[in-house]
């Protein structure tokens, strides 16, 4: 009977012990499916950042508990749940699309658990909840920079072609925003499904009416079947440009992609051709690890488990919530990408956006970098 009942004791007590000895992170991100690409992104910089860094933090040893929602925001927010009550999770992160990110946003608020958001774009998602942080992007920061960028090189007509969800509506928002104020016209607007979309009708179309470039939002991993279809029908010999931000020409599917893509000029926040030591050496371990090239979402990824050292590191490895938010904010380092930082006021990530243009480096595809905008915030936060 004693026995039995010091058993327990130990036995609580080692859960205690180990309670406050790991710092669990459920990480969840599509890993099969159409988004499979963000998830593995992800997952692989994250090994990758842990394998550099150690899993030992403050203290305290990391573990990372993965979970493939699909894409689809119910398993999303089942699974946060699962891992907030049950795994007892520390914080939650990956997130792959906006619907996913803001399922889960109720239950970080309820349970007071961080919730880094490394893949998600749309600008209202960090107002969902005072605990989230986003080391991803949005979309608004680099569409104004695109529609900008157009207006003032000669581009006068474009037709949009947009993936019908949030971030694809925040993509045609801001860019319309700046290339109309700068004289621009928008001829035809088209949105597309965002599972399986059907570029070809609107392909089509684009070879009759002919305007000087069209502009693409798709989201990582659909940009390679787009520019197939683009292409197929031509439309790369016909003059037409395509312009965006960055997600159709993202790193991990371009060099696939073809000739047809070069000369396509986007605005984003990484290129795996960024002329830092530090990224050179990122791109050469993940390409090590991995045997291909880490796109933005891998980035995000990186920063994000980075962005949890660095907290734990602040607060002593204290990692209730509350602490771990207070730490995080202002944080600021450099990534693969170029300097950031978190936002104290929004919690949104700053960044440097690059205009980019596909050229061909020692018989490879890439997005080189040609102008750089500084410290960017997201322009969503105080235009909404
Ligand atoms: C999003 O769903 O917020 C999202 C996903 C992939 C992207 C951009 C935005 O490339």
């Amino acid at each position: 009977m004693l026995s039995a009942v010091a058993g327990v004791a130990l036995a609580t007590a080692v859960t205690a012990a180990h309670a406050q000895e790991t710092v669990k992170i459920g990480l969840i991100v599509p890993m099969t499916g159409g988004q499979a690409s963000t998830g593995q992104q992800i997952n692989n910089a994250i090994k990758l950042y842990m394998q550099k860094n150690g899993d030992t933090v403050a203290g305290k040893k990391i573990e990372i508990i993965l979970r493939d929602d699909a894409t689809l925001p119910d398993n999303t927010k089942r699974m946060a749940q699962e891992l907030i009550v049950n795994d007892k999770v520390n914080v939650i992160a990956g997130f792959g699309v906006t619907p996913s990110a803001l399922a889960a946003a109720p239950l970080a608020t309820q349970a007071k658990v961080p919730q880094v958001v490394m893949a998600a774009g749309t600008s209202i998602i960090t107002e969902r909840s005072p605990y989230i942080v986003r080391t991803s992007f949005t979309l608004a920061q680099s569409s104004t920079i695109i529609g900008d960028w157009a207006a003032k090189n000669g581009i006068k007509k474009v037709a949009t072609l947009t993936s019908d969800y949030a971030p694809g509506n925040d993509a045609l928002q801001f860019f319309k925003e700046h290339f109309i104020a700068g004289g621009g016209q928008i001829v035809e607007e088209v949105k597309v499904p965002l599972a399986n979309p059907d570029f070809a009708p609107f392909l089509q179309r684009m070879k009759d009416s002919k305007p000087d470039a069209v502009f693409v939002f798709v989201p990582a991993g659909q940009g390679g079947n787009f520019m197939k279809q683009y292409a197929e029908r031509g439309l790369d010999k016909s003059g037409i440009k395509v312009i965006g931000p960055g997600d159709v020409t993202d790193d991990d599917l371009l060099n696939g992609m073809g000739d047809a893509v070069l000369g396509t000029v986007t605005a984003h926040i990484y290129s795996a051709a960024h002329p830092s030591a530090m990224n050179k050496e990122f791109v050469a371990a993940y390409k090590k690890a991995y045997g291909v090239r880490p796109g933005f979402m891998a980035v995000g990824g990186y920063d994000g488990i980075h962005l949890i050292y660095e907290a734990l590191k602040k607060t002593g490895g204290k990692a209730d919530g509350d602490s771990l938010i207070a730490a995080m904010k202002g944080l600021a380092w450099e990534s693969p990408r170029g300097p950031i930082s978190i936002d104290p006021e929004t919690r949104d990530i700053v960044q440097n956006v690059y205009i980019r243009k596909v050229e061909k480096v020692d018989g490879e595809l890439y997005n080189v970098e040609f102008a750089t905008f500084e410290a960017v915030k997201d322009a969503g936060k105080t235009k909404k």
